[in-house]
Protein backbone atom coordinates (compact mmCIF):
# COMPACT_ATOMS: atom_id res chain seq x y z
CA UNK A 1 0.00 0.00 0.00
CA UNK A 2 3.18 2.16 0.60
CA UNK A 3 4.45 1.40 -2.44
CA UNK A 4 1.66 2.36 -4.52
CA UNK A 5 1.50 5.66 -2.38
CA UNK A 6 4.69 6.62 -3.87
CA UNK A 7 4.48 5.50 -6.76
CA UNK A 8 1.47 8.03 -6.74
CA UNK A 9 3.43 10.75 -5.65
CA UNK A 10 6.17 10.59 -8.03
CA UNK A 11 3.66 10.39 -11.06
CA UNK A 12 1.91 13.03 -10.02
CA UNK A 13 4.96 15.09 -9.08
CA UNK A 14 6.47 14.22 -12.62
CA UNK A 15 3.18 15.55 -14.14
CA UNK A 16 3.11 18.60 -12.45
CA UNK A 17 6.43 19.78 -13.80
CA UNK A 18 5.71 19.55 -17.42
CA UNK A 19 2.08 21.64 -16.72
CA UNK A 20 2.72 23.87 -19.78
CA UNK A 21 -0.65 26.69 -18.79
CA UNK A 22 -2.15 27.81 -16.17
CA UNK A 23 -5.28 25.87 -17.14
CA UNK A 24 -3.64 22.88 -17.46
CA UNK A 25 -2.63 23.07 -14.16
CA UNK A 26 -5.59 23.82 -12.21
CA UNK A 27 -6.94 20.23 -14.11
CA UNK A 28 -4.06 18.58 -12.49
CA UNK A 29 -4.92 19.88 -9.35
CA UNK A 30 -8.57 18.59 -9.68
CA UNK A 31 -7.19 15.42 -11.22
CA UNK A 32 -4.89 15.00 -7.94
CA UNK A 33 -5.80 16.96 -4.99
CA UNK A 34 -9.25 18.02 -5.96
CA UNK A 35 -12.61 16.94 -3.61
CA UNK A 36 -12.25 13.60 -5.95
CA UNK A 37 -8.10 13.33 -6.95
CA UNK A 38 -6.48 10.21 -6.03
CA UNK A 39 -4.32 11.61 -3.49
CA UNK A 40 -7.47 12.72 -1.76
CA UNK A 41 -9.31 9.28 -2.43
CA UNK A 42 -5.93 7.76 -0.87
CA UNK A 43 -6.92 9.26 2.40
CA UNK A 44 -10.20 7.64 2.52
CA UNK A 45 -8.85 4.57 2.08
CA UNK A 46 -6.36 4.82 5.82
CA UNK A 47 -9.59 2.24 7.24
CA UNK A 48 -8.55 -0.38 5.07
CA UNK A 49 -4.83 -0.57 6.46
CA UNK A 50 -3.90 -2.80 9.10
CA UNK A 51 -4.14 -1.25 12.55
CA UNK A 52 -0.35 -0.98 12.70
CA UNK A 53 0.38 0.17 9.55
CA UNK A 54 -2.06 2.61 9.74
CA UNK A 55 0.20 5.59 11.90
CA UNK A 56 2.92 5.54 8.87
CA UNK A 57 0.30 5.27 5.93
CA UNK A 58 -1.30 8.52 7.34
CA UNK A 59 1.55 10.65 7.96
CA UNK A 60 2.87 9.37 4.72
CA UNK A 61 -0.62 10.40 2.70
CA UNK A 62 -0.53 13.82 4.71
CA UNK A 63 3.22 13.81 4.02
CA UNK A 64 2.66 13.43 -0.13
CA UNK A 65 -0.62 15.94 0.32
CA UNK A 66 1.53 18.81 1.30
CA UNK A 67 4.32 18.25 -0.67
CA UNK A 68 2.39 17.91 -3.68
CA UNK A 69 0.16 21.28 -2.09
CA UNK A 70 3.71 23.06 -1.79
CA UNK A 71 4.65 21.97 -5.51
CA UNK A 72 1.41 23.17 -6.81
CA UNK A 73 1.60 26.80 -4.83
CA UNK A 74 5.56 26.83 -7.15
CA UNK A 75 4.42 25.86 -10.52
CA UNK A 76 1.57 27.88 -10.29
CA UNK A 77 4.04 31.15 -9.47
CA UNK A 78 6.61 29.95 -12.01
CA UNK A 79 4.35 29.73 -14.93
CA UNK A 80 2.40 33.13 -13.76
CA UNK A 81 6.12 34.75 -13.45
CA UNK A 82 6.48 33.03 -17.37
CA UNK A 83 3.03 34.22 -18.46
CA UNK A 84 4.40 37.87 -17.52
CA UNK A 85 7.57 37.62 -19.30
CA UNK A 86 6.05 36.72 -22.43
CA UNK A 87 3.58 39.57 -22.20
CA UNK A 88 6.03 42.05 -21.17
CA UNK A 89 8.05 40.78 -24.64
CA UNK A 90 4.99 40.40 -26.74
CA UNK A 91 2.45 43.57 -25.74
CA UNK A 92 5.42 45.46 -24.34
CA UNK A 93 4.93 49.52 -25.23
CA UNK A 94 8.07 51.14 -26.40
CA UNK A 95 8.10 54.45 -24.53
CA UNK A 96 11.27 55.57 -26.57
CA UNK A 97 9.45 55.95 -29.67
CA UNK A 98 8.24 59.12 -30.59
CA UNK A 99 4.80 60.02 -30.19
CA UNK A 100 1.69 60.04 -32.57
CA UNK A 101 2.52 64.23 -33.63
CA UNK A 102 -1.22 66.32 -32.70
CA UNK A 103 -2.54 67.89 -36.19
CA UNK A 104 -2.53 71.41 -34.77
CA UNK A 105 -4.79 73.79 -37.00
CA UNK A 106 -3.08 77.37 -37.94
CA UNK A 107 -4.52 81.04 -39.02
CA UNK A 108 -5.54 80.98 -42.42
CA UNK A 109 -3.27 83.50 -44.96
CA UNK A 110 -5.57 86.22 -45.51
CA UNK A 111 -6.73 86.00 -41.00
CA UNK A 112 -2.70 86.61 -40.62
CA UNK A 113 -2.41 89.31 -42.91
CA UNK A 114 -5.59 90.85 -42.01
CA UNK A 115 -4.87 91.08 -38.21
CA UNK A 116 -1.10 92.39 -38.89
CA UNK A 117 -3.41 95.26 -41.16
CA UNK A 118 -5.37 96.19 -37.75
CA UNK A 119 -2.64 95.88 -35.41
CA UNK A 120 -0.80 98.08 -37.43
CA UNK A 121 -3.77 100.80 -38.16
CA UNK A 122 -4.29 100.02 -34.17
CA UNK A 123 -1.12 101.49 -33.67
CA UNK A 124 -1.72 104.18 -35.67
CA UNK A 125 -5.04 104.96 -33.55
CA UNK A 126 -7.53 103.19 -35.97
CA UNK A 127 -10.55 101.23 -34.92
CA UNK A 128 -12.01 98.28 -36.43
CA UNK A 129 -15.59 99.03 -37.31
CA UNK A 130 -17.88 96.13 -38.92
CA UNK A 131 -19.89 96.46 -41.78
CA UNK A 132 -22.92 94.17 -43.71
CA UNK A 133 -21.66 92.07 -46.41
CA UNK A 134 -25.27 92.18 -47.60
CA UNK A 135 -25.88 96.34 -48.78
CA UNK A 136 -28.89 97.93 -50.70
CA UNK A 137 -27.72 99.50 -54.07
CA UNK A 138 -28.42 102.82 -52.05
CA UNK A 139 -25.09 102.51 -49.82
CA UNK A 140 -22.93 100.18 -52.23
CA UNK A 141 -23.43 102.86 -54.96
CA UNK A 142 -25.81 106.19 -54.48
CA UNK A 143 -24.54 107.61 -51.50
CA UNK A 144 -21.07 107.17 -52.61
CA UNK A 145 -21.42 109.50 -55.66
CA UNK A 146 -22.58 106.41 -57.65
CA UNK A 147 -26.33 107.60 -59.36
CA UNK A 148 -28.19 104.32 -61.26
CA UNK A 149 -26.67 104.73 -64.93
CA UNK A 150 -23.91 106.57 -64.30
CA UNK A 151 -20.78 104.42 -66.03
CA UNK A 152 -18.45 103.89 -62.99
CA UNK A 153 -20.87 101.45 -62.17
CA UNK A 154 -18.89 99.11 -64.55
CA UNK A 155 -16.02 99.66 -62.00
CA UNK A 156 -18.23 96.71 -59.72
CA UNK A 157 -19.76 94.03 -61.31
CA UNK A 158 -22.17 93.01 -59.13
CA UNK A 159 -24.18 89.75 -57.62
CA UNK A 160 -27.68 90.92 -56.71
CA UNK A 161 -30.15 88.98 -54.66
CA UNK A 162 -33.49 87.96 -55.38
CA UNK A 163 -34.35 90.75 -53.88
CA UNK A 164 -34.11 94.48 -55.67
CA UNK A 165 -31.98 96.77 -54.30
CA UNK A 166 -30.28 94.12 -52.29
CA UNK A 167 -26.92 93.03 -53.39
CA UNK A 168 -23.67 91.76 -52.11
CA UNK A 169 -21.33 94.81 -51.09
CA UNK A 170 -18.68 94.98 -54.48
CA UNK A 171 -15.87 96.86 -51.95
CA UNK A 172 -16.12 97.65 -48.61
CA UNK A 173 -16.86 101.48 -48.82
CA UNK A 174 -20.80 101.80 -47.90
CA UNK A 175 -19.36 101.23 -44.70
CA UNK A 176 -18.00 104.57 -44.50
CA UNK A 177 -21.45 105.84 -44.64
CA UNK A 178 -22.75 103.82 -41.89
CA UNK A 179 -19.72 104.74 -39.68
CA UNK A 180 -20.26 108.52 -40.27
CA UNK A 181 -23.26 108.26 -39.71
CA UNK A 182 -23.00 106.90 -36.42
CA UNK A 183 -20.11 108.77 -34.94
CA UNK A 184 -21.36 112.24 -36.94
CA UNK A 185 -20.15 114.96 -35.68
CA UNK A 186 -17.16 113.44 -34.37
CA UNK A 187 -14.11 112.94 -35.67
CA UNK A 188 -13.19 109.64 -37.14
CA UNK A 189 -10.45 107.40 -37.46
CA UNK A 190 -11.78 103.48 -38.26
CA UNK A 191 -10.72 101.19 -40.39
CA UNK A 192 -13.40 98.80 -42.56
CA UNK A 193 -11.97 95.00 -42.88
CA UNK A 194 -14.35 92.42 -44.69
CA UNK A 195 -15.42 89.89 -47.59
CA UNK A 196 -16.63 91.62 -50.53
CA UNK A 197 -17.89 90.03 -53.87
CA UNK A 198 -17.87 90.79 -57.72
CA UNK A 199 -19.42 88.86 -60.81
CA UNK A 200 -16.06 88.95 -62.14
CA UNK A 201 -13.20 87.05 -64.51
CA UNK A 202 -11.75 84.40 -61.71
CA UNK A 203 -7.69 85.43 -62.69
CA UNK A 204 -4.30 84.98 -60.88
CA UNK A 205 -5.15 88.43 -59.82
CA UNK A 206 -8.94 88.45 -59.43
CA UNK A 207 -11.06 86.13 -57.30
CA UNK A 208 -15.01 86.82 -57.32
CA UNK A 209 -14.73 86.93 -53.36
CA UNK A 210 -12.09 88.59 -51.59
CA UNK A 211 -11.02 90.49 -48.37
CA UNK A 212 -11.01 94.70 -48.72
CA UNK A 213 -9.84 96.59 -45.80
CA UNK A 214 -10.95 100.54 -46.06
CA UNK A 215 -9.69 103.32 -44.25
CA UNK A 216 -11.76 106.71 -43.46
CA UNK A 217 -10.18 109.42 -41.50
CA UNK A 218 -12.77 112.55 -41.13
CA UNK A 219 -11.99 115.44 -39.27
CA UNK A 220 -11.11 119.36 -39.44
CA UNK A 221 -8.27 119.93 -41.65
CA UNK A 222 -7.27 117.01 -42.37
CA UNK A 223 -5.34 117.10 -45.86
CA UNK A 224 -3.81 114.97 -49.03
CA UNK A 225 -0.81 115.47 -47.21
CA UNK A 226 -1.80 114.05 -44.53
CA UNK A 227 -3.37 110.69 -46.50
CA UNK A 228 -0.05 110.24 -48.22
CA UNK A 229 1.85 110.58 -45.04
CA UNK A 230 0.02 108.25 -43.05
CA UNK A 231 -0.44 105.49 -46.10
CA UNK A 232 3.16 105.47 -46.89
CA UNK A 233 4.05 105.23 -43.14
CA UNK A 234 1.73 101.85 -43.70
CA UNK A 235 3.68 100.69 -46.98
CA UNK A 236 7.08 101.13 -44.99
CA UNK A 237 5.87 99.11 -41.54
CA UNK A 238 4.19 96.11 -43.49
CA UNK A 239 6.65 95.92 -46.44
CA UNK A 240 9.84 97.39 -44.87
CA UNK A 241 11.15 100.71 -44.29
CA UNK A 242 13.88 100.87 -47.95
CA UNK A 243 10.32 99.44 -49.73
CA UNK A 244 10.01 102.42 -52.17
CA UNK A 245 6.36 103.74 -52.70
CA UNK A 246 4.10 105.95 -55.21
CA UNK A 247 0.92 107.38 -55.80
CA UNK A 248 -0.69 107.95 -59.22
CA UNK A 249 -3.64 110.43 -60.50
CA UNK A 250 -6.85 107.95 -60.60
CA UNK A 251 -10.54 108.48 -60.67
CA UNK A 252 -12.89 106.93 -57.99
CA UNK A 253 -16.49 108.54 -57.76
CA UNK A 254 -16.10 109.11 -53.79
CA UNK A 255 -12.71 111.04 -53.67
CA UNK A 256 -11.83 114.02 -54.75
CA UNK A 257 -8.78 114.59 -55.74
CA UNK A 258 -8.40 110.36 -56.05
CA UNK A 259 -5.27 107.89 -56.44
CA UNK A 260 -3.43 104.50 -55.81
CA UNK A 261 -0.48 103.41 -54.24
CA UNK A 262 1.99 101.58 -55.53
CA UNK A 263 5.02 100.00 -54.16
CA UNK A 264 8.45 98.64 -55.62
CA UNK A 265 7.54 95.33 -57.20
CA UNK A 266 9.04 92.88 -54.16
CA UNK A 267 9.95 90.28 -56.61
CA UNK A 268 11.96 92.04 -59.01
CA UNK A 269 13.35 95.05 -56.86
CA UNK A 270 11.46 97.57 -59.41
CA UNK A 271 14.07 96.35 -62.02
CA UNK A 272 11.12 94.73 -64.10
CA UNK A 273 9.53 91.41 -63.82
CA UNK A 274 6.49 89.52 -65.17
CA UNK A 275 4.57 89.83 -62.27
CA UNK A 276 4.78 93.74 -62.21
CA UNK A 277 4.23 93.87 -66.33
CA UNK A 278 7.77 95.20 -66.58
CA UNK A 279 6.53 98.39 -64.66
CA UNK A 280 8.61 98.27 -61.74
CA UNK A 281 5.99 99.03 -59.47
CA UNK A 282 2.60 97.03 -57.90
CA UNK A 283 -0.60 98.64 -56.73
CA UNK A 284 -2.02 97.86 -53.21
CA UNK A 285 -4.93 100.61 -52.96
CA UNK A 286 -6.81 102.79 -54.18
CA UNK A 287 -8.03 106.05 -51.86
CA UNK A 288 -8.92 109.86 -52.64
CA UNK A 289 -9.88 112.76 -50.08
CA UNK A 290 -13.63 112.22 -49.06
CA UNK A 291 -15.79 114.00 -52.07
CA UNK A 292 -17.97 116.42 -50.88
CA UNK A 293 -21.03 114.84 -51.46
CA UNK A 294 -20.23 111.86 -49.48
CA UNK A 295 -19.52 114.14 -46.63
CA UNK A 296 -22.92 115.66 -46.55
CA UNK A 297 -24.18 111.88 -47.14
CA UNK A 298 -22.63 110.91 -44.11
CA UNK A 299 -23.80 114.05 -42.34
CA UNK A 300 -20.47 116.09 -42.14
CA UNK A 301 -20.67 119.51 -43.64
CA UNK A 302 -18.37 119.41 -46.08
CA UNK A 303 -17.59 123.52 -45.70
CA UNK A 304 -16.22 122.56 -42.56
CA UNK A 305 -15.09 118.57 -42.25
CA UNK A 306 -12.30 116.76 -44.72
CA UNK A 307 -11.12 113.90 -44.70
CA UNK A 308 -9.38 111.08 -46.57
CA UNK A 309 -10.32 107.62 -46.98
CA UNK A 310 -8.59 104.26 -48.71
CA UNK A 311 -9.77 100.50 -50.10
CA UNK A 312 -6.66 98.33 -49.83
CA UNK A 313 -6.99 94.04 -50.57
CA UNK A 314 -5.16 91.87 -47.86
CA UNK A 315 -4.77 89.04 -50.36
CA UNK A 316 -2.89 91.11 -52.70
CA UNK A 317 -0.75 92.08 -50.08
CA UNK A 318 0.00 88.88 -48.60
CA UNK A 319 0.36 88.07 -52.43
CA UNK A 320 3.27 90.47 -52.88
CA UNK A 321 5.12 90.23 -49.30
CA UNK A 322 5.08 86.29 -49.29
CA UNK A 323 6.02 85.93 -53.17
CA UNK A 324 2.19 84.10 -53.76
CA UNK A 325 1.56 83.80 -57.66
CA UNK A 326 -1.65 83.12 -57.84
CA UNK A 327 -4.86 84.44 -55.90
CA UNK A 328 -6.87 81.03 -56.25
CA UNK A 329 -4.61 79.58 -53.55
CA UNK A 330 -6.51 81.65 -50.88
CA UNK A 331 -9.69 79.86 -51.49
CA UNK A 332 -8.69 76.46 -53.18
CA UNK A 333 -8.40 74.53 -49.62
CA UNK A 334 -5.39 72.99 -50.49
CA UNK A 335 -3.57 72.22 -47.19
CA UNK A 336 0.21 72.23 -49.00
CA UNK A 337 -0.43 75.92 -49.62
CA UNK A 338 -2.18 76.79 -46.34
CA UNK A 339 0.48 74.48 -44.35
CA UNK A 340 2.84 77.05 -45.57
CA UNK A 341 1.91 79.88 -43.20
C1 LIG B 1 -12.27 100.07 -54.60
O1 LIG B 1 -12.91 99.03 -54.35
C2 LIG B 1 -12.49 101.30 -53.84
N1 LIG B 1 -13.65 101.16 -53.01
C3 LIG B 1 -11.25 101.63 -53.02
C4 LIG B 1 -11.27 103.00 -52.44
C5 LIG B 1 -11.74 103.18 -51.16
C6 LIG B 1 -10.84 104.09 -53.16
C7 LIG B 1 -11.78 104.45 -50.60
C8 LIG B 1 -10.88 105.35 -52.64
C9 LIG B 1 -11.33 105.54 -51.35
P1 LIG B 1 -10.69 98.87 -56.31
O2 LIG B 1 -11.75 98.30 -57.14
O3 LIG B 1 -9.47 99.35 -57.00
O4 LIG B 1 -11.22 100.08 -55.43
O5 LIG B 1 -10.27 97.81 -55.20
C10 LIG B 1 -9.40 98.14 -54.14
C11 LIG B 1 -8.44 96.99 -53.88
O6 LIG B 1 -9.17 95.79 -53.69
C12 LIG B 1 -7.52 96.72 -55.06
O7 LIG B 1 -6.37 97.53 -55.00
C13 LIG B 1 -7.18 95.27 -54.84
O8 LIG B 1 -6.14 95.14 -53.88
C14 LIG B 1 -8.44 94.71 -54.23
N2 LIG B 1 -9.26 94.02 -55.25
C15 LIG B 1 -10.11 94.59 -56.13
N3 LIG B 1 -10.70 93.66 -56.90
C16 LIG B 1 -10.20 92.48 -56.51
C17 LIG B 1 -10.42 91.10 -56.93
N4 LIG B 1 -11.28 90.79 -57.87
N5 LIG B 1 -9.72 90.13 -56.31
C18 LIG B 1 -8.87 90.44 -55.32
N6 LIG B 1 -8.62 91.69 -54.86
C19 LIG B 1 -9.28 92.70 -55.46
Amino acid sequence: MLEELDEIYEHSLRDLTITPTISELEKWYKRNLGRKGQVTELTRQVGQVSQEDRPTFGRRVNEIKQNLENAYEKRLADLKAAELDSLLVFDSIDVTLPGRRQLRGRLHPSTQILREIYRIWGDMGFQVYRSRDVETDEFNFELLNIPEDHPARDMWDTFHTTTPGVILRTHTSPGQIHAMREYCPEPIRVILPGMCYRYEQITARSEIQFNQVEGLAVGRYITMADLKGTLTDFAKRIFGKERATRFRANYFPFTEPSAEMDVECILCNGSGCQVCQYTGWLEILGCGMVHPTVLRNGGYDPDVYSGFAFGMGPERIAMLKYGIDDIRYFWANDLRFLEQF
